[in-house]
This record gives C-alpha cells, sequence and structure tokens, in this order.
C-alpha cells in the first residue's frame, strides 16, 4: 500500500539487523524514512543505509542514543508512525543518569513515548518485542503452561538460568519492563497514541549487514560449534520450550503490517515455527551435509512447545518463508559471509 498521506515514519536502531531490513521495505514501499543511529560517523553503517533504493531522496538519517533519550525527539518530529527498534545491548558505564540496560530502556520508550504524544503527528508506536519476555514458563518457573501466547510474561525471578546468564546482562528484564511501559500509554484515558508491540521469536535469515547478525550466529551455531551461541539456542529452548523461529523479512513485514492497519494495539505475538534444536538439527543435517552437526543436538526433546501466534494472523497478516527457507537463508547468509566451515564439499 503507498501511503500518499504523511507517509513519514520513524525508525529508531535504523542500522541493526531488523532495523535495516525495515528501512529499505520502507524505503521501496515509498515511505519517507526518518532512521536514528548512535553514531553520524559510522560511515560503514551510513553508507550502507544511504545505498539502499530511494534513499537519497526520502531517507533523513538522525543521531540519537538511549542513554540520551531526548535525542530521539526531532527524528519523530513529522512522522506518523515510529518503529522502536533500538535497545541498549550493553550497559554503558559512563551513564549516571541510568544504573543498567533495564532501566535506559525503559526511559527510551517513556520519552519516546511522550514525544509521540507531543509531536501531534505520531499516531502509531510500534515497539519490537522479544519472546524472552513472554515465557511460557508458569509463575514458579518450573514447568511449562500447554502454549506460548500474549498473555505469556516472564517469570524472571524463578529462572536461575536466565539470572545466571542471559543473552547480555540484563536484556530480558529490559524487554520485560520496556515492553510493559510501552503498553502502558494504551490505558491512558483520551490517549491518542495507539501503541504496538510485537514481541518476537528467534529472528533469522538473510541480511543486508556486511556481518553475520548475532541472532543468526545463534541459529548457526549448530553448523559453527560456537560454544558461546550454543549456550544461547540451549537457553532459549530451557526457557521457551522450543526454538520459536521467524524469517527477518516476515518480522519486518509483520511491523509494516501492523502500521497500515487502520486501527491497532496491543501485544501481538510474531513467530512462524517451533522447532526444537534436535529438529532443526536434523533439518540441517539432510539440507547441508556438508557442514558438521554435534551429537549432542540430534538429542533431547522431539516436539516444541506450541505458540499460539494466531492473534496477528487473525488480523489478516501472513507468514511467508517456510522453516526450511528460514534455515536455507541463514546458511546462505553465514556462508557468504565466512562464518561457517565445509567438512566435505
Ligand atoms: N534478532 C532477534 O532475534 C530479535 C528477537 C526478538 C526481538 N528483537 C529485538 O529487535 C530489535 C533489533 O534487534 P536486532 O536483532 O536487529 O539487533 P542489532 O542488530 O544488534 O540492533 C540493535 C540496534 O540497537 C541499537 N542500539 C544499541 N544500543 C543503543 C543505544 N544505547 N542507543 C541507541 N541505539 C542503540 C543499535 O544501534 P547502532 O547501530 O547505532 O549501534 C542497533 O541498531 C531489538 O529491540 C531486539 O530486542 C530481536
Amino acid at each position: 500500500m503507498e501511503n500518499s498521506y504523511m507517509s513519514r515514519v520513524c525508525v529508531t536502531g535504523g542500522s541493526g539487523y531488523i532495523g535495516s531490513w525495515l528501512v529499505k521495505m520502507l524505503l521501496e514501499k515509498g515511505y519517507t524514512v526518518h532512521a536514528t543511529l548512535r553514531n553520524l560517523g559510522d560511515t560503514s553503517k551510513v553508507d550502507l543505509l544511504k545505498s539502499f533504493p530511494n534513499a537519497d531522496s526520502r531517507l533523513v538519517l538522525f543521531q540519537a542514543d538511549i542513554y540520551n533519550p531526548s535525542e530521539f525527539e526531532p527524528a519523530l518530529k513529522g512522522c506518523e508512525y515510529v518503529f522502536h527498534m533500538a535497545t541498549p545491548m550493553l550497559h554503558d558505564a559512563q551513564s549516571s543518569q541510568y544504573k543498567d540496560t533495564p532501566e535506559a530502556a525503559v526511559a527510551s520508550v517513556k520519552a519516546i513515548a511522550d514525544s509521540c504524544i507531543r509531536s501531534q503527528t505520531v499516531k502509531r508506536l510500534i515497539y519490537t518485542a522479544s519472546f524472552m519476555a513472554s515465557s511460557p514458563l508458569t509463575e514458579d518457573g518450573v514447568s511449562f503452561k500447554s502454549c506460548m501466547d500474549e498473555s505469556c510474561w516472564t517469570p524472571l525471578d524463578h529462572i536461575p538460568a536466565l539470572q545466571a546468564c542471559d543473552i547480555t546482562p540484563g536484556y530480558t528484564k529490559s524487554k520485560i519492563l520496556a515492553e510493559k511501559e510501552a503498553l502502558k500509554y494504551n490505558e491512558c484515558e483520551n490517549g491518542k497514541l495507539e501503541v504496538v508491540t510485537l514481541p518476537c521469536g528467534l529472528v533469522a535469515g538473510e541480511t543486508v549487514l556486511p556481518y553475520v547478525p548475532t541472532s543468526v550466529e545463534v541459529l548457526l551455531s549448530q553448523l559453527t560449534g560456537n560454544l558461546m551461541t550454543l549456550n544461547v539456542i540451549k537457553l532459549l529452548q530451557e526457557v521457551w520450550g522450543a526454538i520459536f523461529l521467524v524469517h527477518v523479512k516476515d518480522v519486518c513485514r509483520a511491523h509494516i503490517f501492523c502500521m497500515e492497519n487502520p486501527s491497532m494495539k496491543g501485544r501481538f505475538l510474531c513467530a512462524a515455527y517451533n522447532p526444537t534444536i534436535r529438529e532443526i538439527a536434523v533439518h540441517f543435517q539432510e539440507m547441508f551435509p556438508e557442514y558438521q552437526i554435534g551429537k549432542e543436538l540430534l538429542e533431547g526433546p522431539i516436539k516444541g512447545l506450541e505458540c499460539d501466534s494466531t492473534k496477528l494472523i487473525k488480523m489478516g497478516f501472513e507468514y511467508t518463508y517456510d522453516m526450511k527457507k528460514i534455515l536455507a537463508d541463514s546458511v546462505a547468509c553465514g556462508g557468504r559471509l565466512g562464518a561457517l566451515v565445509k567438512v566435505k564439499e
């Protein structure tokens, strides 16, 4: 859909893995995009974004850091929709304002949502949330509910594995608190701002970046044997009961779907498949015998926990990438960027 009226949108974190695809797709659809990144002097990121089709006439770049959230205000000016995708992965120890990433992440949501309201042009804020905030573990953390849906919130205090070792320190807490903060804006009386949160599963597939994005590395850990990322995929299965997978292009399509819908607010899970590590390993082995799979990955649970992500589908969204394509595109990305070593031709 070409949005002719006020077709100006903002993407925070526009140079990240998902952000760069989203900026590219929005430009291709004819939107004018305000994208933020932390350092406009980083020519590798700036040049990449400027190389996208339509970027010369429709892309405006802004510098903004979550640790100084008022910097986002100029980027939101004149926009109708805002995608808040930037998230602090590592704490800025220089910060005297915030003690950790969760504090900084929540402050950025508040600052951005308040700026949206002040702008009088922003109609909807779409926050990229994470399945790390919607674990189907029971409140005491000892067993799984029958399926994951939008009512699930990760019982962080009762998951020792997450307290000992998160994706990055404070990541899960920041995703839980920031998403809850964003959703509060839907409860404001006379609130004119609609907020959609899109918790996403493990996002994988090709990239436009010159390196393999972390979440693709996590999926490919089965083929690279990288212990750090293997530990992350094992953590995901422990916290989710499956590896909830979604293709990066479907994630971007879902974000654009949530924007183009005439009216939409609330929480919508975004994941297409629920394999286990073992099922993924079997697929990898069949599809890519030239790579070696650790034997222990072919053990473990056969069937993943169900995820009821029909809320988004009932709104009319369709996933277009099947599981084999997600795996194949991720392997193509890892192979192209030199992250995979073949054991046989
Ligand atoms: N990939 C997944 O599997 C997945 C799953 C669920 C949810 N998500 C969510 O999707 C969003 C994007 O993730 P991604 O996978 O695309 O990660 P990514 O490639 O690491 O991108 C992270 C983005 O956050 C920005 N950022 C980091 N610290 C910042 C700060 N202090 N101030 C401003 N911006 C900052 C980075 O900006 P610079 O480029 O300027 O450094 C980058 O654009 C995140 O909110 C993440 O939680 C991702």
